[in-house]
């Protein structure tokens, strides 16, 4: 879909997390770009080696800022310097950023190491009131400005191989209300979540059985899978201002999956 309705024309905003075209970053990002944003985009220093980013921001003609998200120095430093070259305050900012240790280190939920577990929940759930205070702190969100994070509903629901990643979330999404508040108090900006279908992202792959984990959201979801190109037209709807008063929800997109109890796939399924 390419619907260049110019909905974000002059509005400048930062992307975190795009590693490779599979990203929902990076497709965000090209929807962004289409629909006019002018963008910075933003990773962790071990992921911008790849070098893979550089092809994204050649396409939609931005700066690459490192920032390892849970260093406060370098947070300051990429507001800093994305202000300087919007010139300017920034109107959206887009957070894709997740990390389980203990996943990475194949430790079950129920055996975690705490060390790994604080360090997924900086990375994958405080890092958005690290990256929402630093904002705060510099004033560099512009009124009616527009956050969204990433999340999963693995924070309601169990999926036992989302392991320490649904706390995460779950705390991703206090998060959400909680500065959205007072965020919203300050100067009007907007935070909300988009809980996202299961993508096949680097990410997403990272969950134990994620083709059957895949296979079954799509059967449940009466519409199917909502995919990351999807996704990054949704983003773009949350950062235009055709939705100025919506702040501190957490969204479903994903094909119906969140209200529907079974669907006649998955019970012609049972009944082989
Ligand atoms: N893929 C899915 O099935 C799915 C479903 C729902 C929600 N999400 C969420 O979407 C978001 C984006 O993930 P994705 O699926 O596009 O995968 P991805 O692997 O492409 O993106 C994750 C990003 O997080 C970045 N990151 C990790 N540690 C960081 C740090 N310390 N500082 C800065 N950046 C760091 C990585 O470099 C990477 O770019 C995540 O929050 C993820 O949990 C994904």
């Amino acid at each position: 879909m390419n619907m260049s309705n110019q909905l974000l024309k002059g509005k400048k905003g930062i992307i975190f997390g795009a590693l490779d075209e599979k990203s929902i970053a990076w497709k965000t990002a090209i929807a962004c770009h289409e629909q006019g944003a002018q963008l910075v985009l933003t990773n962790a220093p071990v992921a911008l080696r790849m070098g893979e980013i550089n092809k994204l921001a050649e396409q939609v003609n931005a700066p690459v800022i490192g920032a390892d998200v849970v260093n406060m120095d370098d947070l300051k430093n990429l507001f800093e310097q994305s202000m300087q070259h919007f010139g300017g305050g920034i109107d959206f900012i887009l957070h894709s950023i997740g990390m389980s240790l203990n996943v990475r280190k194949g430790k079950q939920y129920t055996e975690i190491d705490y060390g790994f577990n604080q360090k997924t929940l900086d990375i994958s759930a405080m890092s958005l009131h690290r990256v929402l205070r630093t904002a705060y702190e510099m004033d560099a969100l512009n009124e009616w400005g527009s956050v969204v994070a990433l999340t999963y509903i693995a924070a309601q629901r169990v999926f036992p191989d989302y392991n320490e990643m649904a706390d995460a979330k779950a705390l991703l999404e206090s998060v959400t209300r909680s500065f959205g508040y007072h965020y919203g108090v300050k100067k009007k900006v907007r935070v909300n979540s988009i809980s996202q279908s299961p993508t096949r992202t680097t990410a997403g792959s990272g969950v134990k059985g994620f083709d059957g984990f895949i296979n079954y959201a799509e059967k449940m979801s009466p519409l199917g899978n909502a995919s990351g190109e999807d996704c990054a037209n949704y983003c773009v709807s949350l950062f235009s201002d055709m939705t100025r008063m919506v702040t501190m929800q957490n969204l479903f997109h994903d094909g119906g999956f969140s209200f529907t109890g079974v669907t006649a796939a998955v019970i012609e399924q049972m009944e082989k």
